[in-house]
């Protein structure tokens, strides 16, 4: 009932050119994937080129960030307007590098669910743990004040479209993931969260994505996982070929 969810998160990486040629290379790998939905979450920079190279294609466009202002005097900053403009169809929002180095909180990113809502624009909203945290044992309780923040006054028709990234951040670019056991615990609880803020039918729309060292050889096993619903994945993204597995896996 709930359609697999496969997004590479480039980060800071790739120039248009590597853009362009990663998507025309995987298209020949992986032509017109349906049963699993494929995002790439490109540089504010590569949108534009790789939103023309995707047209009439079943691959998805998505920015790692927006601001949530409409439009203004915020110097070097991206609107949901104009990334909806290039194509996006997906934004990432409050990823744990974001929060960590840009001083994003649960606030802002509340404010930019609303602001992506807006114009269209269907949020991947990350939550998740450090090691102390899930040292202290407090990594539900911790994910669920994220998940309830940051859906804030998001109505019923919309959080079934939200899409939800648990990623740990002690299993992000380490090569430590969480056992599939561990990071489907996690999932359950934010889905019985969605559930109890929305009710069961809605909750059992919401997509979740696990995110955090996420390979080829590891995404079957996460995926087997009743309420893993795909994967966010950084550094395995970055390579067609690897994209091309990670889709097969999924
Ligand atoms: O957003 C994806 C991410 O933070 C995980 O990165 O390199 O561990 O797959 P990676």
């Amino acid at each position: 009932m709930r359609k697999p969810i496969l997004a590479g998160n480039w980060k800071m990486f790739k120039t248009v050119a590597q853009a362009q040629s990663f998507v025309e290379h995987l298209q020949q790998l992986a032509p017109n994937t349906t049963d699993v939905e494929a995002v790439l979450c490109a540089p504010a920079t590569s949108l534009y080129a790789l939103n023309n190279l995707l047209a009439g294609g079943t691959i998805k466009l998505a920015a790692q960030n927006l601001h949530q202002a409409e439009e203004g005097a915020y110097t070097g900053e991206v609107s949901a307007l104009m990334l909806k403009d290039v194509g996006c169809s997906y934004v990432i929002i409050g990823h744990s590098e974001r929060r960590q180095y840009f001083g994003e909180t649960d606030d802002t990113v509340n404010q930019k669910v609303h602001a992506a809502f807006k114009h269209g624009l269907l949020p991947i909203i990350c939550v998740g743990e450090d090691l102390d945290q899930r040292n202290q044992g407090i990594t539900k309780n911790w994910v669920e004040e994220q998940v309830r923040a940051a859906l804030a006054n998001v109505s019923a028709d919309d959080v079934s479209r939200v899409v939800i990234a648990y990623e740990p951040i002690w299993a992000i670019g380490t090569g430590q993931t969480a056992t599939a056991q561990d990071a489907g615990d996690v999932c359950t609880h934010i889905r019985q969260v969605a559930s109890e803020m929305y009710g069961k039918e809605k909750g059992d729309l919401l997509r979740i994505q696990y995110g955090g060292s996420v390979k080829p050889e590891n995404i079957a096993e996460l995926m087997a996982q009743p309420d893993i619903d795909g994967a966010l994945v950084g550094g395995a993204s970055l390579d067609p070929g690897s994209f091309a597995k990670l889709l097969q896996g999924a």
